[in-house]
């Protein structure tokens, strides 16, 4: 079994990104990312704290906004407006979920889809189901496509199952993989599925997207597949100073065994959603100052 390394992958996306924003630099431009978070979910703040710092690492002009949890939907919405309007910032990231008492997609479509830098936006949804590349497609499996091409995994004429039908991951998964030129033959299960395991069993490779702890095993994958694990969730762990730990959508250790290679929770994923996000961001800025 081969461990694949979202994390050295991840930095070698950022030597890339590091080059563009060099070459902006050399006319004047700098990109700049704006990430909204509304509420204290610590899980959220932790992924927004990473996003920031991450993007000032590289030299971005990074902007935070964390706003208290009863902020309204007007006054998020008036601050995506301004942001919009911001000459010095170029993508607009609004942390998913929002509070309940914001309506998710109000916000999404009052964002530049020009600066959507997350692709959430209709018109950027819409341009990824039409392969119109001018579009943004979303972070984290735009980062699942490059760890399988890093790793050398063969897409063309490969069954894929996608577990999950989100908007963020399984959805525009399914896409990409679809898409011409990754080519693979594409099934999307989910909560209702019938027999989940004897869907995934047929999969070359297996994209878990559930959000749910090791809820995939080693039941539900054929021996030699590839599995990327795109869940991040928290479960206690008095061993540890924070009381809890990481784990992904699959058991690592019962399916490692069985299968070809495999992404680890943490070190998978998450690193490259952040690196990929950086690289929309730079796109964004290109685009918007060509
Ligand atoms: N919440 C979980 N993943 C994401 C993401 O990629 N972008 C945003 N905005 N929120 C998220």
């Amino acid at each position: 079994m081969s461990r694949i390394d979202g994390t050295a992958i991840a930095q070698k996306v950022h030597e890339e990104t590091r080059q563009r924003i060099a070459a902006l630099a050399a006319r004047g431009i700098q990109p700049g990312l704006a990430v909204v978070l509304v509420g204290d979910d610590p899980a959220s703040r932790a992924y927004v704290r990473s996003k920031d710092k991450r993007a000032a690492d590289l030299g971005l002009h990074s902007v935070k906004h964390e706003l208290p949890a009863p902020t309204s939907q007007a006054d998020l919405i008036a601050l995506v407006r301004t942001l919009n309007a911001d000459p010095a910032i170029h993508g607009i990231l609004v942390q998913s979920p929002p509070p309940a008492h914001i309506d998710e997609s109000a916000v999404v479509v009052a964002i530049d889809p020009r600066k959507d830098v997350d692709g959430f936006h209709p018109l950027n949804v819409a341009k990824l189901a039409l392969d119109d590349p001018t579009g943004f497609v979303p972070c984290t499996p735009l980062g699942c496509i490059r760890l399988l091409q890093e790793a050398g995994i063969e897409t063309a004429g490969a069954r894929a199952v996608v577990v999950g039908r989100s908007m963020i991951v399984g959805k525009p998964m399914a896409l990409l993989l679809l898409r011409r030129g990754t080519d693979a033959t594409v099934t999307v299960a989910h909560s209702r599925t019938r027999d989940l395991a004897a869907v995934t069993r047929e999969a070359d490779i297996v994209i878990a997207a559930i959000g749910r702890p090791h809820f995939l095993g080693a039941g539900h994958i054929r021996p030699g597949a590839t599995v990327i694990d795109v869940g991040i969730n928290r479960i206690d762990d008095p061993s540890s100073p924070k009381g809890y730990k990481l784990v992904g959508d699959v058991d690592y250790d019962a399916v490692a065994e069985k299968c070809a290679a495999i992404t680890p929770v943490p070190g998978g994923v998450g690193p490259m959603t952040i690196a990929l996000l950086m690289a929309n961001t730079v796109t964004a800025c290109e685009r918007l100052t060509a």
